[in-house]
């Protein structure tokens, strides 16, 4: 039987175990999968431990994303460009991460049909999240990425770290008070729903479709997509996106996700 788990801090949340059982369950492969619960300043005695006893493969959470990456051995092109990991193996003792959200949002966007290759993006939020999806989404067609953030700054220099990797993909900054034009596709990759506070929309930003990245939370994004008639859809699409991605790159099997729930 091989032997997965996601590691975070918190982790009884996760629904990673579910959705990697029900992919098992689909296409016949004998596995586990667990939560583990690292200490905060134990996370890499953590995955030591799991690979010694003979692990397979882990999926990584908030908070430990980027000290995964600073751990590996082997990187991807998108994990390098998102400087943060969220699937690890190890291959030859030498221990490997990749990042699949990126292309879990991707994945989740082309089953929902919504186009994007060509498409102009807005990204609200230049954490974590919208380092993981910038690199996947240029790839998959977008021919202008702008990001806007409360701290200018910050989106600065996530776009010169980012340009390096992009090549025929605009990606500009805003401030976040001053977002205008027309978008096909905004994102909400901010904490804000998380934390209740909402990002007021203006009503000379206008846009086709709206990716909240959070799931099971109220959301003031997709309320204010919805007064405008405007498609939304919330995280859990790339939730299971990013797991069946990793799945992929584990099992070398690709879990079909037509019709598939939790
Ligand atoms: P993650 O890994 O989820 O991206 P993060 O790295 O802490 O988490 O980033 C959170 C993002 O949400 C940041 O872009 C943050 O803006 P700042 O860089 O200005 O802190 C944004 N954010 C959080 N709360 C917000 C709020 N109330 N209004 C606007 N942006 C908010």
């Amino acid at each position: 039987m091989k032997k997965f788990a996601v590691v975070g801090n918190p982790i009884a949340h996760s629904r990673s175990p579910e959705i990697h059982v029900a992919f098992a369950r689909q296409t016949h492969i004998d596995l586990s999968y667990d939560r583990i619960l690292a200490p905060l300043d134990g996370f890499a005695s953590t995955i030591k431990d799991f690979f010694a006893q003979g692990g397979d493969g882990l999926n990584i959470t908030v908070p430990f994303k980027e000290e995964a990456f600073a751990l590996c051995n082997v990187l991807t092109e998108r994990a390098k460009a998102a400087r943060a990991v969220n699937t690890l193996w190890m291959q030859d003792g030498q221990l490997h991460g990749d990042n699949t959200d990126g292309a879990g949002l991707v994945n989740a966007m082309t089953a929902l049909t919504w186009p994007l290759n060509p498409s102009r993006i807005l990204i609200l939020g230049a954490g974590g999240a919208t380092r993981g999806v910038v690199l996947p989404l240029a790839n998959a067609g977008a021919t202008e990425i702008v990001i806007a953030n409360r701290t200018f700054a910050r989106a600065e220099s996530l776009v010169e770290d980012l340009s390096a990797f992009i090549k025929n993909t605009k990606l500009h900054v805003t401030a976040l008070d001053q977002l205008a034009g027309h978008f096909d596709l905004v994102i909400n990759a901010t904490s804000a729903s998380l934390s209740g506070e909402g990002i007021a929309l203006p009503e000379i930003l206008t846009f086709n479709y709206a990716y909240e990245m959070a799931y099971g939370k109220p959301s003031s994004f997709i309320d204010q997509a919805k007064q405008r008639a405007v498609p939304t859809a919330d995280g859990l699409g790339m939730l299971i996106g990013q797991a069946a991605e990793a799945f992929f790159v584990w099992n070398g099997v690709n879990p079909d996700l037509t019709n598939f729930s939790l």
